[in-house]
């Protein structure tokens, strides 16, 4: 950054379009589906789904992964607290601005810290947002373990590996809960999709 005081040098720039117009040209709501989970819950399997069950009834709807995401925006970001901060931080913000643009916006991180997960809510506005937290005990997880990442992180291959050697906080109060062991992907999708119907 050239100068420390440019943000003082930067000016909102309003338009003539709302929310609420990109909205009624859609037809629907924008609105975020934050989906928080251990790896391996099935927080992407569920996702993945629900985006293509509401392509199928005609809605306009954008999914964000994690994995995905780490490949190209925040391809400069590892797993430290910092880190998964600044990562969630600027997907909150991406997240945000797809719903501001009308989509029902998808977004499948761990998101381990609450405080985060609360900034993501904040940003999109807490009528416009759904908590799901795709739930499943450590120990399933890494039974499952699709990419065979909790066998390297308990070998010591993988540092600040979520629920084996870095934290993870769950949802205090989300408007959803999808408990993965006890339900199926075909359960679990239907449960997510009657909640978004219910708000857009
Ligand atoms: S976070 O915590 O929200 O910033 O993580 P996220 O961006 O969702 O990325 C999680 C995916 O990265 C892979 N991976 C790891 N996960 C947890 N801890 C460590 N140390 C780690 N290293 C790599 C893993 O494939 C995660 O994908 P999912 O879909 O959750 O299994």
């Amino acid at each position: 950054m050239k100068n420390s005081d440019s943000n003082s040098n930067i000016v909102w720039h309003e338009g003539k379009i709302t929310y609420e117009d990109r909205c009624k040209n859609l037809e629907q709501k924008g609105i975020v589906v934050w989906f928080t989970g251990l790896s391996g819950s099935g927080k992407s399997t569920i996702a993945v789904e629900v985006e293509r069950e509401l392509i199928k009834t005609g809605k306009a709807v954008y999914r964000l992964d994690g994995d995905n995401i780490r490949h190209g925006l925040n391809s400069d970001l590892g797993f430290s607290e910092e880190d998964r901060n600044e990562n969630i931080r600027r997907i909150a913000e991406v997240a945000a601005l797809m719903k501001d643009a009308g989509l029902i916006t998808l977004a499948s991180f761990i998101s381990p810290f609450q405080e985060m997960r609360k900034f993501a809510c904040k940003k999109a506005g807490e009528e416009n947002f759904i908590e799901v937290y795709v739930k499943a005990d450590v120990e399933t997880c890494a039974q499952r373990d699709p990419k065979g990442l909790y066998d390297k992180a308990k070998q010591g291959e993988i540092d600040n590996f979520t629920g084996i050697s870095s934290p993870y906080e769950e949802p205090k109060n989300p408007e959803l809960v999808i408990d993965t062991t006890k339900l199926s992907i075909q359960e679990s999708v239907q449960k997510v999709l009657a909640e978004i119907n219910d708000l857009v």
